[in-house]
């Protein structure tokens, strides 16, 4: 059988450097691609793995991307689409520039770069999208409402693209992981606040260190990559992949708008 190939963004760290490792841990060659590839990461280029850079808000990075990993690898079998982060804070505190930049790593960047694969896997009749959603795709939580934004219209645009891409040969699947222990609630988050608006001090105060709490006894990068790795190799339709997120997602199903929310204000205290 030949050597499938696998093609990750934002592999610097977290969930895609952890992908990283367990793809080429079985074998597959792994298109690893970062902003800043020079950076020490952990992950060690050899004949199987190649660091490449790409910024996904950079639409020459994908493309020169996209052309190394084929020119290296031959063909890719799989595109997870991984870089993300959050902005944290009100939304009132926030700029339209900040917003732009959610947007631009979160989705546009998600899309350009599913953009650029495509007509390499209608060329090949076959392929896999593995798009990174978050449970903040399904239910949402405070002071992340630029964050939920972005990972709701990640689930609608992959939940849509399913049904044009099917008769194509090319899967989509979405990874909805919950809290997961990385550099997500820190290094990587954009934190929103405004000078000499100070309304939401206390209400901050109160919430943000539960929600970083939460994220600090996540569950492991590498759980979530073994999911990343059976949606790719499972073969199935099937769309939605919990991580981390079944309870909070069942509990969500089950309870109606008015009665979730007062958990998550008990939770959070909101
Ligand atoms: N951690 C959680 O609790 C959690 C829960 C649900 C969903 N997620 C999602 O999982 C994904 C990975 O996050 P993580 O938890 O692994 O956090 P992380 O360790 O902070 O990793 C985020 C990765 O995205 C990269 N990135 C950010 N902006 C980028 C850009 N413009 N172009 C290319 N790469 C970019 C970062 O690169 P640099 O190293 O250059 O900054 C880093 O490699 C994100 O989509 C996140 O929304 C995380």
């Amino acid at each position: 059988m030949t050597t499938r190939t696998v093609f990750i963004t934002g592999a610097s760290s977290g969930i895609g450097a952890a992908s990283a490792r367990l793809f080429a841990e079985r074998g597959w060659n792994v298109a690893a691609t970062m902003r800043s590839p020079e950076k020490p990461t952990g992950l060690d280029a050899s004949d199987k793995v190649a660091l490449l850079r790409l910024d996904v808000t950079d639409p020459t990075s994908i493309r020169e991307a996209v052309a190394a990993a084929i020119g290296r690898f031959g063909s890719v079998d799989v595109v997870v689409n991984n870089a993300g982060f959050a902005a944290v804070g009100p939304f009132e505190a926030s700029t339209a520039d900040q917003v732009q930049r959610q947007f631009a790593t979160n989705v546009f960047g998600l899309m350009d770069v599913t953009r650029a694969w495509l007509p390499h896997f209608r060329g090949r009749k076959a392929g896999v999208f593995v798009n990174i959603a978050s449970v903040g795709g399904r239910v949402a939580f405070p002071l992340y409402s630029l964050y939920h934004s972005t990972k709701w219209a990640v689930e609608g645009f992959t939940e849509s693209l399913q049904y044009e891409l099917a008769p194509l040969g090319i899967r989509v699947k979405i990874i909805e992981p919950g809290p997961i222990k990385t550099d997500f609630y820190d290094r990587s988050a954009l934190p929103v606040s405004s000078p000499g608006l100070t309304a939401y001090d206390d209400y901050v105060a109160r919430v943000t260190p539960r929600m970083t709490g939460a994220g600090h006894s996540g569950a492991s990068a590498e759980s979530v990559a073994r999911v990343i790795h059976r949606a790719a190799t499972d073969g199935s339709r099937k769309l939605r992949y919990t991580a981390n997120s079944a309870a909070v997602l069942a509990v969500r199903r089950l309870l109606p708008d008015a009665l979730f929310s007062a958990v998550v204000r008990r939770i959070f205290g909101g």
